[in-house]
């Protein structure tokens, strides 16, 4: 048995429960002072505060202390502990990076002229094509590293780059591994309707293409992820959820519609990349078929608003996006008060949030949605692991639940909220171990 013993801790901070907070949960937090956590096998046994020590921890003390290397005993200095940040949206399995897409958007091109002209996504997808399977895992485990160096312990990660089956199943077998060889938890999303492909499209790269040569080509496209490449990756259970780009110039509502109601049917959790740029109906959709999550959400109307709240769907704000497209940031301060659970995320991917550090999140979540620093922690940990699938397990600091701790060089979390810019963390614990 391995044994774990946290003390000295100046304050632990963590949402409570395995559900979904909203409204006035997302803000409440349990605080507890001089506490100390104790961990047997990476599950967390208990949890005590006002100096008391729990039942195990003497003799884990003594035998540390008399070099029994199956009992660790970290001392925290009086500094905040709170639950492993739980990261609930990234595309960090990628091909080459796109730091050539900077200049062109500095003389005024959108993120989304960039796509229609063959680049953005596209440009991702022939690097990633062109990658081994062994290449993508060895860049991907690197960013988890660092992901881990800054606090992350959950994970998800979504395909999308591929955009044919033999790609697509590639990116999420390095996922599984990547699960299976990496300390992280890391939960699997198909996103194989990321952007039409081009040998779908009716025109050459950078043609101009009309609305009806587009809605075609991404019919075609949607036919062979809902008939060949859903059902494939539900039998080889590559995926828990299923992921689509709703979005003009994309894919739209009632293609969006078609491959999630398949999703629904074979038995994946829905997620949908909503609003971002443009209304059209996405933060809808995932209301009417109570999608675990919506994703980005920077444009969505009242409609799309109560849909969500109606269906009980997540709102992950992704502010560091916002903040790379020189957008504006989703409404969380709104979702908030209208009943929605709001996450937060990195969006981690080579063109639009090339991050991978959710603490720069923290910030713009305190600072730009206005959330306060107890709303931040839920959106960071439980919302987010609840979204995918991950609540019964992590996310908060709970006796049942892995012992995910973050170890903080910040004695409180309205701290870690204000500074910025600097890695924060002091000690990453991911099922009882260090990383
Ligand atoms: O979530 N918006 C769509 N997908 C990603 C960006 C992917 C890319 O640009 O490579 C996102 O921002
Ligand atoms: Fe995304």
């Amino acid at each position: 048995m391995y044994r774990l013993l946290v003390k000295n801790i100046g304050l632990l901070q963590t949402p409570t429960g395995s559900f979904s907070h909203k409204g006035e949960q997302q803000g409440q937090n349990l605080k507890l002072k001089d506490a100390s956590i104790y961990a047997e096998d990476g599950i967390i046994k208990e949890i005590t505060s006002e100096g008391k020590l729990p039942e195990g921890a003497v003799e884990t003390m003594k035998a540390a202390a008399n070099g029994d290397k199956t009992c660790k005993v970290i001392d925290a200095g009086g500094s905040l502990v709170t639950p492993g940040l739980v990261e609930g949206h990234t595309h960090m399995v990628f091909g080459g990076y796109r730091q050539h897409e900077i200049p062109m958007k500095l003389k005024g091109a959108s993120y989304l002229d960039i796509l229609r002209a063959g680049g953005g996504i596209l440009d991702t997808v022939r690097h990633t094509r062109e990658a081994s399977e062994d290449e993508l895992f060895e860049k991907t485990k690197g960013f988890l590293q660092e992901m881990g160096s800054l606090g992350v312990t959950t994970v998800e990660a979504k395909s999308g780059y591929g955009l044919d089956a033999e790609n697509e199943y590639k990116m999420l077998r390095v996922i599984k591994r990547l699960n299976a060889e990496c300390p992280q938890d890391v939960v699997s999303t198909f996103l194989g309707p990321h952007a039409v492909p081009q040998e779908f499209k009716e025109v050459e790269p950078g043609e101009q293409e009309t609305l009806e040569q587009h809605n075609r080509a991404a019919d075609r496209f949607m036919d062979v992820v809902i008939n060949e490449m859903l059902p494939y990756v539900k039998e080889h259970d590559l995926a828990d959820y299923a992921d689509v780009f709703t979005e003009d110039s994309v894919f739209n509502y009632e293609q969006s519609r078609r491959y999630l109601e398949k999703a629904k049917e074979l038995g994946f959790g829905l997620k949908i990349h909503a609003d971002e740029i443009a209304a059209i109906g996405g933060s809808k959709l995932a209301g009417e078929l109570g999608a675990a999550s919506a994703e980005h959400l920077i444009s969505i109307n009242q409609e799309g608003l109560e849909s969500m709240a109606a269906g009980g769907v997540t709102a992950m704000c992704l502010p560091a996006t916002s903040f790379y497209l020189n957008a504006g940031f989703a409404p969380a301060r709104k979702m908030i008060e209208m009943g929605i659970p709001v996450a937060c995320s990195t969006d981690f991917n080579p063109g639009s949030s090339p991050t991978l550090n959710l603490q720069f999140v923290i910030n713009l979540a305190y600072l730009k949605y206005r959330l306060f620093p107890e709303e931040v922690l839920t959106a960071v940990t439980i919302n987010p692991a609840c979204a995918m699938g991950m609540g019964e397990k992590v996310g908060t600091l709970e006796a049942g639940k892995q012992a995910d701790i973050c170890i903080w060089d910040v004695p409180d979390f309205e701290m870690l909220c204000y500074r910025f810019c600097s890695n924060q963390v002091r000690t990453v614990i991911k099922k009882g171990r260090v990383l």
